[in-house]
Order: C-alpha cells, then sequence, then structure tokens
C-alpha cells in the first residue's frame, strides 16, 4: 500500500537564490518541507520505498511549484536538512531555466494543491485523510482505515506546513470527502505528524 503525504507551505520559497545555511529565515520556512521529506522517508538504513511525498511550494517568486519524492524511483534520500534543501534548490533552478536535472525519483510541476490532489485521484483509487487537529480521533478510524484499505492502491495524507491550510484548501479537501483525523489533542509538528501516521500504519492491526 502507498503512503502519500502532501504538505502545502504558502509561504515557502519558489527561488533558487536562497543560502543554505539559516534556511529557516531565507526561505519562508523551505525548512518545514526539508524536515517533512526526511520524515516521510528516514529508516534505519535505506529509505522507505513505500512512499510518495508532494511539496507544494507557494512563496515568492513563481508559485505554486510543487517538489515530488517518489520513494519507489529515488536512489538518494539525504537524510539531513541542508542537503534536502539543496536538491530542491538545483531542482527550482533546473525548472526556472529550463534544463533537466539528475535527481532519480525527484521531479518538479507546476502545480497547486487541487492539481497535486487530482493528478493523484486521476492515477489510482487513493483514501484522502487530511490531518487537522480538530478531526476525528485517529483511534476512532483506525478501524475504518483498515476496512477502506482493501479497496484502495493508496492512502493519501494532507497536512499544513508551519501554518494551517487555507479556508480554499480545506474546501478542495471537502469537495473530494476528504476524511478529516486527528492525531492527538496538540498541535504537532507536520514532520512529527508524518513519524506517527507512519508508526500508526506499521503498527496496524498489531497493536
Ligand atoms: C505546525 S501545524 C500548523 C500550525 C498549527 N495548527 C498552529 O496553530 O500553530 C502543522 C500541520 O500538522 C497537522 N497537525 C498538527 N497537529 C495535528 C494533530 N493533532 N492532528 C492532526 N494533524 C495535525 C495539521 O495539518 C497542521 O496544519
Amino acid at each position: 500500500m502507498l503512503r502519500i503525504f502532501i504538505v502545502k507551505s504558502p509561504t515557502a520559497t519558489t527561488s533558487p537564490n536562497f543560502p543554505l545555511k539559516g534556511i529557516a529565515g531565507a526561505t519562508g520556512r523551505l525548512d518545514v518541507i526539508c524536515r517533512s521529506i526526511i520524515s516521510a522517508f528516514k529508516l534505519k538504513s535505506g529509505f522507505r520505498r513505500n512512499t510518495v511525498f508532494y511539496g507544494v511550494l507557494c512563496g515568492p517568486p513563481q508559485p505554486p511549484l510543487t517538489v515530488v519524492v517518489d520513494g519507489r524511483k529515488a536512489t538518494t534520500i539525504p537524510l539531513n536538512e541542508i542537503e534536502v534543501a539543496r536538491v530542491i534548490r538545483d531542482l527550482i533552478r533546473a525548472y526556472s531555466s529550463g534544463e533537466t536535472h539528475s535527481y532519480s525519483g525527484w521531479s518538479i510541476y507546476r502545480w497547486d494543491l487541487r492539481k497535486v490532489i487530482n493528478s493523484i485521484l486521476s492515477s489510482m483509487r487513493a483514501l484522502l485523510i487530511y490531518l487537522k487537529e480538530d478531526g476525528e480521533n485517529v483511534e476512532k478510524v483506525l478501524n475504518k482505515i483498515n476496512t477502506y484499505m482493501r479497496d484502495y492502491d493508496s492512502i493519501v495524507f494532507v497536512l499544513g506546513s508551519h501554518v494551517d491550510l487555507d479556508p480554499d484548501d480545506e474546501k478542495i479537501l471537502e469537495e473530494h470527502n476528504a476524511l478529516r483525523v486527528s492525531i492527538g489533542p496538540y498541535s504537532y509538528l507536520s514532520s512529527h505528524v508524518i513519524t506517527y501516521v507512519h508508526y500508526i500504519l506499521d503498527t496496524l492491526g498489531k497493536r
């Protein structure tokens, strides 16, 4: 079962001209996307092959751009923030200049959140989940998820970044009848939410 994470940042830069040191301040919080990528793929050795990550970058100067990391095809996924930022910088640079890049499994498109979701839903049977603090408790929907999964090719989780999704984004998710699910009583970092979701799926039916 393919696991898909979508993190949308309204501010993360779409320019390749940023310093790799101090990225949090200089990039409109692209660091949140970098950390989310690490959490989506990190394993003690190697990286998760059953996962695809979409980072929707909506900061200036050329929004939207979506960075896609496909664990089924990637040959390298750096596990430190600066190196992930370096790859994203190279992708944006290649996109901006119309050149090709050499990162297999990594790609970049002029896609917004709607286009990302439509593209996924038109290519596979996907169960769409909107992760939100005030959603239905995950423990309560686990059984539902377990049952539903037989009918789907993938499970797609949509999250905010350092700020929540805006009402227009939420409308898109409502249009697609996304399940609104909470993982706990507090507001956690996107990267931590992703780690916890992996744990839940890793232990589904075993707890
Ligand atoms: C750091 S939070 C966003 C800002 C945060 N809501 C605030 O008020 O400061 C990042 C995202 O992770 C997801 N998230 C955080 N805590 C969650 C929880 N308890 N349950 C489900 N999703 C959560 C949401 O999608 C949220 O937009």
